[in-house]
């Protein structure tokens, strides 16, 4: 299997879902420019492949988002679809919500994103075609239990992709905004509540490169996890909170 995209650039691709979208993507023959903080990992990745090139970066560095992206455009041309999985996480009570880890979560998966969208997309609608995509989660359909730094950012990019969509078609980006599910990942192999439905990160990789292919704006996955929290975020307030107090 073929995908339509020359030039392809992900964040947050030294593991989890970034790695395997990387992978799969480089597989079926895109090239592949991957970015996270840790160049050692992203080293190992792209000897696997003649088809991966490694641009380091944190993505609370607008200036180096900018730079490497110049650099990469340089080296294999256009980037015709920009993935950005680089996020954060913390799980906490109120009394553990520390302002620097509140801070680190909206730096990371808040402006992280606005970062890398400054550095690919006046590239693309000066071309007047490419396509953006960042990962959310279906943990940003609403606020839940003991998530509060992390529901708000993913909300937070959920509602920026709403916000672009219409301008963006207008000028011939697509723009797509993944919400997963557990996915089997460094980020969750922490968790020690129960995570339903967890799928392994191949799987979730191939529902976002179908997804993408498909030009969908929302790509939500395992079904299962979607229909329960967007039933659950249709509910009027009482009997939603009667519901996900029970999480705690
Ligand atoms: N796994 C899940 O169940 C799940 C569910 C819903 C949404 N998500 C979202 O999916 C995305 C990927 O998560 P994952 O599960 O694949 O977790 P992961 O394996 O921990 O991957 C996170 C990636 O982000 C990178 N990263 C973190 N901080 C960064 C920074 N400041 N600058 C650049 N890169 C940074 C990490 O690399 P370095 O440490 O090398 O920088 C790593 O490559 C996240 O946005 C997450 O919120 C995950």
């Amino acid at each position: 299997m073929t995908a339509p995209w020359k030039h392809v650039w992900i964040t947050g691709a030294s593991s989890g879902l970034g790695e395997y979208a990387a992978r799969l993507l480089a597989q079926q023959g895109c090239q592949v420019s991957i970015t996270a903080r840790s160049d050692d990992k992203l080293q190992a990745i792209a000897s696997e492949y003649p088809n991966i090139a490694v641009y380091p970066a944190d993505v609370t560095d607008a200036a180096r988002l900018k730079d490497i992206v110049s650099q990469m455009e340089q080296d294999h041309g256009p980037v015709d679809l920009a993935v950005f999985s680089a996020g954060a996480w913390f799980q906490s009570t109120i009394a553990e919500l520390k302002v620097e880890n509140v801070a680190k979560t909206f730096d990371v998966n808040v402006m992280g994103v606005v970062n890398a969208l400054d550095a690919v997309l006046p590239q693309m609608l000066a071309r007047g075609s490419g396509h953006v995509s960042w990962i959310a989660s279906v943990a940003g359909y609403g606020g839940l239990p003991l998530s509060a730094a992390y529901s708000g950012s993913k909300s937070a990019l959920i509602t920026m992709a709403e916000s672009m969509m219409p301008e963006l078609k207008k000028s011939g980006i697509d723009i797509s905004v993944i919400n997963p599910g557990f996915v089997r990942t460094p980020m969750t192999d922490v968790n020690e509540f129960p995570m339903p439905f967890l799928m392994e990160p191949e799987d979730a990789a191939v529902k976002m490169v179908d997804g993408l292919k498909a030009r969908k704006f929302e790509i939500a996955f395992p079904w299962q996890m979607v229909a329960i929290l967007k039933f659950l975020n249709h509910l009027p307030y009482w009997a939603y909170f009667k519901l996900v107090k029970r999480l705690i």
